[in-house]
């Protein structure tokens, strides 16, 4: 499986394409899926703010609308642009996004505490009771 720092890596770059002039806050995801392709996203925010969409979940959309339904691990790196990286756990609403395409206790999440440190944690530690109509196998 693709090492967690080369995703981390694409993350950072994807990050570099936000469009977050209301905020200033940059984020950069780099989704895997189990047959080895990325998807990346960032954040693009909307002067009406409700339409704004993460990283994350510009990342799984990107991937589901070519096909891919089927993640094993998501790079997240986010923070104030032209500060250092800020540690960020994805919002409830990327969270439940993931919850309708992974399988809580494997899905991975590579959460960014600076360009060259990590945390990983599984998307059942960070949403423990999460909602799902998918059977489960
Ligand atoms: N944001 C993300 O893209 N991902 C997260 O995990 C948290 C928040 C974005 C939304 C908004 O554009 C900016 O960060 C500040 O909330």
């Amino acid at each position: 499986m693709k090492d967690a720092k080369e995703l981390l890596r694409q993350a950072l770059e994807a990050r570099e394409k936000t469009y977050s002039p209301y905020s200033g806050f940059g984020v950069g995801a780099a989704l895997l899926t189990k047959d080895g392709m990325v998807y990346t996203g960032c954040n693009i925010e909307n002067g009406a703010f409700t339409p704004t969409c993460c990283a994350e979940r510009t990342a799984f959309f990107k991937a589901v609308s070519e096909g891919k339904k089927e993640f094993s691990r998501i790079a997240i790196a986010g923070g104030h642009m032209g500060k250092p990286l800020e540690r960020i756990v994805p919002c409830g609403v990327c969270l439940q996004v993931m919850m309708e395409f992974c399988d809580p206790q494997e899905f991975e999440l590579v959460l960014a505490i600076s360009e060259e440190d990590y945390e990983m944690r599984r998307l059942a530690e960070l949403l423990p009771y999460g909602f799902s109509l998918v059977p489960t196998s």
